[in-house]
């Protein structure tokens, strides 16, 4: 199966040196895409700014804003049979990122955010989607309620949820994955690398699900 699987932060430009972002690791995304390629699979890995070793043997296609991150999922997305949307995309940007660096003054700065454009509903609302659609929410209350909510809003297949004060930034995560059919299914904490291991088999065998529906 092809994968195509986002990860890391992205930085919105407040001005040439400044950026908005999160503290997203990336290891997640790179240890499903890691878990992927094991399994014999073809990835397209869409990373964020990361300080991780990224996995050989995956087509990486770097992206720094929600932007770019944007363009280069929809540049790739409708060739793969499944989706993984693990990026902690910035939410907001700053409206009018300034040209030169900001002068430090004594007065406040109020920086205008909008918000991004939200690359895992624009995938779940294409008409004719035949890829699998993951996405990720990482939660810091009601974890399970927010995710379902998310599964729903966004029209995906799969959502991954996590606890992000817990999962951000660290070697190890804990998941509930919750499916279009209301079925729950859960991964007990343990390194990341062996999450995205079962996470694997998961989104490939609902995806062969997907598959004998249809036909
Ligand atoms: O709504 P929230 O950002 O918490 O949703 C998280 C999920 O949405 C993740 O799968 C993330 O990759 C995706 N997302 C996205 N584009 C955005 C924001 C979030 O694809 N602009």
């Amino acid at each position: 199966m092809k994968f195509l699987i986002t990860a890391g932060p992205t930085r919105e430009p407040i001005d040439p040196v400044r950026y908005v972002s999160n503290r997203s690791s990336g290891k997640m995304g790179c240890a499903i895409a890691q878990a992927a390629l094991d399994a014999r699979h073809e990835v397209v890995l869409i990373s964020g700014p990361v300080d991780v070793d990224l996995p050989r043997g995956a087509r990486l296609v770097n992206a720094n804003t929600a932007d770019e991150m944007f363009d280069a999922v929809h540049a790739n997305a409708r060739d793969c049979d499944v989706c993984v949307m693990c990026a902690a995309v910035t939410d907001y940007k700053p409206e009018k990122p300034a040209a030169q660096k900001l002068k430090k003054g004594t007065e406040a700065l109020l920086l205008k955010l909008v918000p991004t454009r939200d690359i895992l509903r624009s995938l779940g609302s294409m008409q004719d989607r035949q890829f699998l659609l993951v996405g990720f929410a990482a939660e810091t209350e009601n974890i399970e309620k927010n995710a379902l909510t998310k599964l729903r809003g966004k029209n995906c297949d799969i959502i991954v949820a996590n606890d992000a004060n817990l999962a951000m930034d660290s070697d190890e995560n804990e998941v509930t994955i919750l499916f279009r059919d209301g079925e729950t299914q859960k991964i007990s904490r343990a390194a990341k690398k062996i999450v995205a291991r079962q996470l694997i088999k998961i989104f490939a065998n609902a995806r062969e699900k997907c598959l004998t529906k249809k036909t």
